[in-house]
């Protein structure tokens, strides 16, 4: 079977790195791609872009099945085009993206289904949401669009809400409009992500990963895509695990079935655990997280092929649940200075030669010239291991880290411990 997988981060060269090593595919492209995935024996299609050119190349390559990466794609509808012309998919179709590209219809899918999940208010302008009066601070904003990560704002002061309205209303720093943005309460606690393949009927949870989203050590500075994983989650037990099917996935399953969603992708939870041990949803997104795939996948025994195909048919009742290695694994990114609000571009990396064939590398933002490799994103690639303890991991990981080298290069030198 020849696969197709849409995007071009480390997220995709993870998904692509599986199915080759676990050898059921005939051919696998990655497209766009990057250089990087490019040099590790991806195909990719021609540079064009345009969703029916894509379609043209995936006929014409006799791709079987599409895996859709990046909110971007299923946002667009490309589900929804490759299915309808008769391509299996992992990837929800575009309302079921909702979940993620719309803040507010994903808050009232969860508040219809009876989803635990802050009290929110929604607001069209900013002189509403400036009036709107509370005295229980902070509050969370989220700008209703795909924003990558920028459009959300823990509010502690009037200030902070002022500054929002002007991004998103006066400086048109999200597009011209209009715009809504969801103002929620704050709920304190433990954040943790928790993942699954989904087809609208059943749930099947990857193994648990903890993302270190903050850029610097100690989960100090500007929150990012993600700076690296480690799995599984110190935050998660069984019991909780019980708890989030019983409050979460069963009502979301339900609600899926009688707004007859079709949703047949990757589910990924963002949930936060108050002091008393309860879940609330955060939110929802719609794909593989990154870098919890780089982190998690390294880890399936099972046949991700079979688990890729079953989501895209909706038959993962059929399925035995998969099995996972029991090692720790970690993964850690490193990125340009700059990122992520402005990260800058076109550094030399050097000592990509260096690092041992055993190392687990996968690219995102980078560029071949001639014979040389410049950054080309923010985040740029990362480093795994998988070993009997985070500790001995987390020195693999290091060790290969240090004979990497670009201007300005950036890792956080805690993942796995704090
Ligand atoms: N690591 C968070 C995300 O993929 O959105």
């Amino acid at each position: 079977m020849n696969v197709l997988i849409l995007g071009s981060g480390a997220r995709e060269h993870a998904i692509g790195w599986l199915l080759r090593k676990q050898n059921e595919c005939a051919e696998i492209f990655i497209h766009p791609g990057n250089s990087g995935t490019l040099v590790s024996g991806f195909k990719s299609f021609p540079k064009e872009r345009s969703e029916t050119q894509i379609l043209e190349q995936a006929s014409l390559n006799k791709i079987q099945l599409v895996v859709i990466g990046p909110e971007t794609f299923l946002a667009q509808g490309y589900a929804d085009t490759f299915r309808k012309a008769g391509f299996l998919v992992v990837g929800p179709d575009q309302v079921a993206a909702k979940l993620e590209s719309s803040k507010v219809f994903a808050k009232e899918f969860m508040q219809k289904a009876g989803i635990p999940t802050a009290p929110s208010h929604v607001f069209s302008s900013s002189e509403a949401l400036k009036s709107f009066s509370n005295s229980h601070w902070p509050w969370v904003l989220k700008l209703d669009g795909l924003a990558a990560g920028k459009g959300v704002l823990v509010a502690q002061t009037e200030a902070d809400v002022n500054r929002f309205c002007d991004k998103v209303w006066n400086q048109g720093s999200f597009g011209s409009g209009p715009h809504q943005v969801l103002c929620e309460q704050f709920i304190r606690g433990q954040e943790i992500s928790y993942i699954g393949f989904c087809d609208g009927r059943s749930f099947v949870p990857l193994e648990s990963a903890t993302d270190y989203k903050r850029l610097c050590d100690d989960n100090q500075g500007p929150n990012t895509g993600g700076m690296g994983a480690v799995s599984p989650s110190p935050f998660l037990n069984t019991q909780l695990e019980s708890r989030i099917h019983q409050d979460i996935i069963k009502p979301l399953l339900s609600q899926m079935q009688k707004m007859e969603m079709n949703f047949r992708g990757i589910l990924f939870i963002g949930l936060m655990i108050d002091s008393s041990g309860a879940p609330w949803v955060l939110e929802f997104n719609t794909r593989f997280g990154d870098p919890e795939t780089q982190c998690v996948l390294p880890k399936l025994k099972s046949s991700f092929l079979s688990l890729l195909l079953a989501t895209a048919k909706g038959e993962l009742h059929l399925l035995e649940n998969p099995v996972w290695d029991s090692r720790v694994s970690l993964f850690v990114v490193a990125t340009t200075p700059g990122y992520p609000e402005y990260p800058e571009l076109g550094g030399q990396i050097q000592g990509l030669e260096r690092l041992s064939p055993n190392t687990q590398v996968f690219f995102a933002g980078l560029t071949k010239k001639g014979t040389q490799y410049f950054t080309q994103g923010g985040r740029v690639l990362g480093l795994g291991s998988l070993a009997h303890s985070a500790s001995e991991a987390r020195k693999t990981v290091y060790d290969q880290m240090a004979l990497l080298h670009w201007p300005g290069i950036h890792y956080r030198k805690d993942i796995g411990i704090s």
